[in-house]
């Protein structure tokens, strides 16, 4: 298999874009090509196209994607099921437990992932607004997250 992986985040802020350079260094050292996404700018034809995607993305408003990630977003309702078969995926979703919906958009995006067909590689992790320990256990992770994309 290919050892080119994705790594799309969506922020606001900048903190979901911190952790997603950290897991493209983590996976770069690993032997894999990371390439790293923004959710603006981003498709969900590229999407369908990556065979292993991270997907490291922050929660805005209620629950909802940062603001530069809806568009793509938006465009991800169009697909349909079935259509990620094949895609491996994992989460890192960042919010802040004092909001009602606790990284919610990183929950539905991997249920949506899911729903699409795609195949996830192992629990979506969260991080409260202290994300450095959460990102510890997600880079930690991570060879054995790349080691079952390579398997399979
Ligand atoms: C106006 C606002 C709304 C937010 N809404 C949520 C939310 O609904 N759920 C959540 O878990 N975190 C929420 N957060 C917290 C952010 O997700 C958190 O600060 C995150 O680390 C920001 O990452 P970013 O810099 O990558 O955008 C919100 C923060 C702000 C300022």
């Amino acid at each position: 298999m290919s050892k080119e992986v994705t790594i799309l985040f969506g922020t606001t802020t900048g903190n979901a874009e911190d952790c997603a350079k950290k897991t493209a260094e983590k996976a770069a050292s690993l032997g894999f090509l990371p390439r790293l996404e923004n959710m603006a700018g981003f498709t969900p034809e590229k999407l369908k196209a990556a065979g292993l995607v991270l997907i490291v993305t922050s929660t805005w408003g209620d629950g909802e994607p940062p603001d530069d990630a809806i568009p793509f977003w938006d465009k991800m309702a169009f697909l349909t099921p079935g259509s990620l078969n094949g895609v491996g995926y994992g989460v890192l979703a960042l919010g802040d437990s004092s909001y009602e919906q606790f990284c919610g958009f990183g929950r539905i995006f991997d249920e949506k992932m899911e729903r699409l067909g795609a195949t996830r590689l192992c629990d979506r992790i969260e991080c409260d607004v202290d994300y450095s320990e959460p990102l510890e256990v997600w880079l930690e992770r991570l060879p054995y997250i790349l080691a079952v994309a390579v398997m399979r």
